[in-house]
């Protein structure tokens, strides 16, 4: 029967962290897969994290199924970190959550629960937006388009276009929206343009579905919500994915949450029970050990006092790592990369074409998507120099 199958290319982000693991050079450098990495270049465990293993170790007493929705107390622990306390959604009792395994988990769950209520709704996605959002939400059979959104020229955002774009969108469709640290571009909206945003979704009955993958590596954890929080006072409806990949640096361990926001109480407990039937019928249940460090940690005042102090380490060095970067290149290539001293999170775009993008790894040993989207936590005091001459060698032949 599968002799009908082909074989593939590999995946643009994931195809490149396979090639930077075989690639035998000693000096090469991986920007392109979306992993933190500290000065040494590696991703490490938090402390915060390894505490909570520690804790989960003394206190687990078995392995029996958690149930398809994830614990309660994880739900309600990354409900309040979503909103923050006093959000009328959280008092209103207007929000369904389940535990997802990973953001990815969280936007297929979306995607096959809007087929069930609506399947002939088309989802809106920024251009560009992550690779992966068009194979994950499309595979569920939900019609792609797309709204202008990053203004290459200026390296910034056509706010102007998107807003004029999400004017003519049907009403009843669904919008992504990216909460912060836009990837691939790193340029986010400001809290005005989500003000302009919510607005027009409000006015012209769009659903916001919103992904949230780098809460607190942007501006801090209450800033990078800041658009959500906008949204779900603005709109009757409201979907919100995020993962804890990033900022507790559990990648591997695949925990991340579906919250749904609707119109009352009610309306919020008929789709809780959409949502676990929709889990049930595409893997049963999530897994649970990612997701109960995440539970000890934001239940533990010192655990959490100690998550923020790591997760803002990360943050500014990112930041720092931004403003470095972005005056060494505007000296070495005399081309102005400030840019990416205002963009936010771990991607920016370099803004150079894919020629140059493969001289990069073919002669030098630097990799990053086709795109040109750099994952700037790569980069460190000892490849820096590198990185930077390499660019000049190549963007000023
Ligand atoms: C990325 O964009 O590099 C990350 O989100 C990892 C992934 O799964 O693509």
């Amino acid at each position: 029967m599968f002799e009908t199958l082909e074989a593939l290319n590999p995946d643009p982000i994931l195809g490149l962290m396979a090639a930077f693991r075989s690639d035998p050079r000693t000096q090469k450098i991986d920007l392109g897969v979306g992993v933190y990495r500290d000065e040494k270049g590696h991703t490490p465990i938090l402390n915060c994290v390894r505490e909570a293993e520690r804790r989960l170790f003394e206190i687990e007493d078995t392995k029996t199924y958690i149930g398809p929705p994830g614990t309660p107390e994880f739900n309600a622990v990354v409900c309040t970190l979503m909103f923050g306390r006093e959000h009328v959604v959280l008092k209103d009792k207007r929000v369904a959550g389940v535990q997802t395994p990973g953001g990815c988990g969280a936007l297929r769950v979306a995607a096959e629960l809007v087929k069930r209520a609506r399947g002939d709704t088309t989802i809106w996605v920024s251009d560009p937006t992550w690779a992966n959002h068009v194979p994950l939400l499309g595979s569920a059979g939900l019609a792609i388009k797309t709204y202008p959104y990053y203004d290459a020229a200026r390296h910034g955002l056509a706010g102007d276009a998107m807003v004029e774009a999400l004017n003519r969108v049907p009403s009843g469709d669904i919008v992504l929206l990216h909460g912060c640290c836009h990837n691939p571009s790193g340029v986010d909206l400001d809290i005005a343009h989500w003000r302009a945003v919510a607005d027009v979704l409000a006015d012209r009955g769009l659903v916001p579905f919103i992904d949230l993958a780098y809460q607190g590596l942007g501006d801090g954890l209450d800033a990078d919500a800041g658009g959500v929080r906008i949204v779900a006072e603005r709109c009757p409806e409201v979907l919100v994915a995020s993962s804890y990949s990033k900022n507790f640096g559990l990648y591997r361990e695949r925990v991340g949450a579906l919250q749904i926001v609707s119109q009352t109480a009610q309306a919020s407990a008929i789709l809780a029970s959409q949502l676990g039937s929709v889990v049930r019928s595409i893997y049963s249940m999530p897994p649970a050990h990612g997701a109960a460090l995440v539970e000890i940690i934001l239940q533990d005042e010192a655990l959490n006092l100690a998550w923020i102090e790591e997760l803002t380490v990360m943050r500014e060095r990112i930041n720092r790592l931004r403003d470095v970067l972005a005056a060494r290149l505007s000296d070495a290539v005399a081309q102005d990369f400030s840019f990416i001293r205002r963009q936010r999170g771990m991607f920016s775009f370099l803004g150079i074409t894919p020629a140059q993008v493969q001289q990069l790894k073919g002669e030098c040993g630097i990799y990053m998507v086709d795109s040109s989207r750099i994952n700037v936590a790569g980069l460190n005091d000892g490849n820096l120099d590198y990185f930077v001459d390499s660019c000049r060698r190549v963007l000023t032949h």
